[in-house]
């Protein structure tokens, strides 16, 4: 905890107040005014968020902003951030007011959407979420994901065989958008010819999540999506279309022993899994391709040194982290930093912010891949910290090394780049990239 003020002490596992759902309680505003006299999330911010996140962390540790969701508190801070992920006075309980006030308030048209999407782990409290996350779990242990290695390799050599790369191509294209999708898919069992239906279920849900204020539109398709990945589910769920140990298999094991409720918390769950590691993981491939070709030498370096890609690619998640955020809703009112928070309101964690918080991290402006320091906070902290977070790894260190053995030349192709403008999951919509034959001959 930072020392200007820490969070009053609470335990994981602390009960929190009884009553109404919190997200269902209203609170009064707060100051409108921007907490820096401008929009905070505006093109500049969107293209590279990392001077706005300095000025409000210097600024204080916790500012109100309307920005996001029409009024919540933004926390800036490594320790700050960290604790609010740990503690139970914080409620991940928080998808009923998102959902039901997206645009408008077209409250009974999205209430299929919030009895869904409202179920998946990501959004439960204790004790609902430790008992589906002990049935996932299994799923992700090391074991498992050391037999997924091979399969990782094979589906990365396939993507690279098909491009070729002195005439350059997009990445995020062919490689970071299929890669994730290929990966998930054959970790649930399910087959890939149904890939582009994903990304566009995925894509859409991306697009809702990461609004800061997200439009009735917006809401629709992200709806719209999830019902059609819950038909999806069901419907192999039905022709009991799965094996015992991939990951629909063991949910349904789940389902059949009562760990987990038959219906919409099954299918909640297979449709997060589904999505959760598409965005994030195509956008640390991204973003971390991208910072190693910007450098001068560290694409060399890296190829002299394969041993230091593991350092690099957690370095790189500190840099720019592909989740830059995360909220809660206050439980039971408390005191924060000297401001008294409210039961229902809305606390974002920038990770982002946190992640170059120079009081945990030195220059913390600098990507150093020989970085020997605390873990970032990209896949959060505490309960609901990251269950995919090895295989993330996994498929990037796969990824890069293959890359790095395959074109020594690889450069970035001049202005052709583009940011996706997505505030949560930041990320290029466009990385094109070619190889260098002059480099690679030097090789
Ligand atoms: C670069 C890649 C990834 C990043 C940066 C990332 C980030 C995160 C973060 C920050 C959280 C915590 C959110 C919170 O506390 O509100 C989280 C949770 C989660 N992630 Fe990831 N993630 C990544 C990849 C994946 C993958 C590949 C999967 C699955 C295949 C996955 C599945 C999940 C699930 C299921 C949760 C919810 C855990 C819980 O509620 O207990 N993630 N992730």
């Amino acid at each position: 905890m930072s020392a200007t003020g820490p969070l009053p002490s609470a335990h994981p596992g602390a009960r929190r107040a009884e009553g109404p759902p919190v997200s269902a309680v209203l609170t009064p505003g707060r100051d409108p005014a921007s907490p820096l006299g401008r929009r905070l999330i505006d093109d500049a911010f969107l293209d590279d968020p990392y001077p706005t996140y300095e000025a409000l962390r210097e600024a204080g540790p916790i500012h109100w902003s309307e920005e996001f969701f029409g009024g919540a508190w933004l926390l800036t801070r490594h320790d700050d951030v960290e604790s609010m992920l740990r503690d139970a006075r914080f409620s991940a309980q928080r998808t009923g007011g998102w959902v039901m006030n997206s645009g408008d308030g077209a409250r009974a048209e999205l209430q299929g959407f919030q009895r869904l999407f409202a179920r998946a782990m990501l959004f439960r409290d204790a004790p609902d979420h430790q008992r589906l996350r002990r049935v996932l779990h299994a799923g992700f242990r090391p074991d498992v994901l050391q037999r997924l290695v091979p399969d990782v390799e094979a589906l990365v050599d396939q993507l690279l065989d098909g491009i070729d790369a002195d005439c350059g191509f997009d990445f995020m294209q062919r490689v970071a958008r299929p890669l994730p999708a290929r990966v998930i898919a054959r970790m649930m069992g399910i087959e890939c010819d149904d890939e582009a239906r994903f990304i566009t279920w995925s894509d859409d849900l991306a697009a809702f999540i990461g609004a800061p204020m997200p439009t009735l539109q917006q809401a629709r398709r992200a709806q719209h999506s999830l019902l059609d990945m819950g038909r999806y589910f069901q419907s192999r769920l039905t022709r009991r279309a799965f094996s015992a140990d991939d990951l629909v298999g063991r949910l349904a094991h789940a389902a059949s022993d009562g760990s987990i409720e038959e219906g919409a918390e099954l299918l909640a769950q297979c449709a997060m899994l589904l999505f959760a590691g598409h965005e994030t993981t195509r956008n640390l491939l991204g973003n971390g391709l991208y910072h190693l070709l910007s450098r001068p030498g560290l694409w060399s370096d890296l190829q002299r040194e394969p041993g230091r890609l593991t350092g690099a690619v957690r370095e790189l998640l500190r840099f720019d982290s592909p989740v830059q955020y995360t909220g809660r809703r206050v439980a039971a009112d408390l005191v924060l930093h000297g401001q008294p928070l409210r039961r229902g309101e809305l606390v974002i964690g920038l990770i982002g912010a946190a992640n170059r918080d120079p009081r945990r991290y030195d220059d913390p402006d600098r990507l150093d891949i020989a970085r020997r320091a605390f873990a970032p906070l990209s896949f959060g902290s505490g309960p609901h910290v990251c269950i995919g977070a090895a295989l993330t790894l996994i498929e990037a260190e796969v990824a890069f090394r293959h890359l790095l053995r395959r074109w020594p030349g690889l450069q970035l192709t001049q202005a052709q780049q583009k940011w996706n403008r997505n505030p949560l999951y930041r990320g290029l919509s466009v990385l094109c990239v070619h190889d260098n034959a002059d480099v690679r001959r030097t090789h």
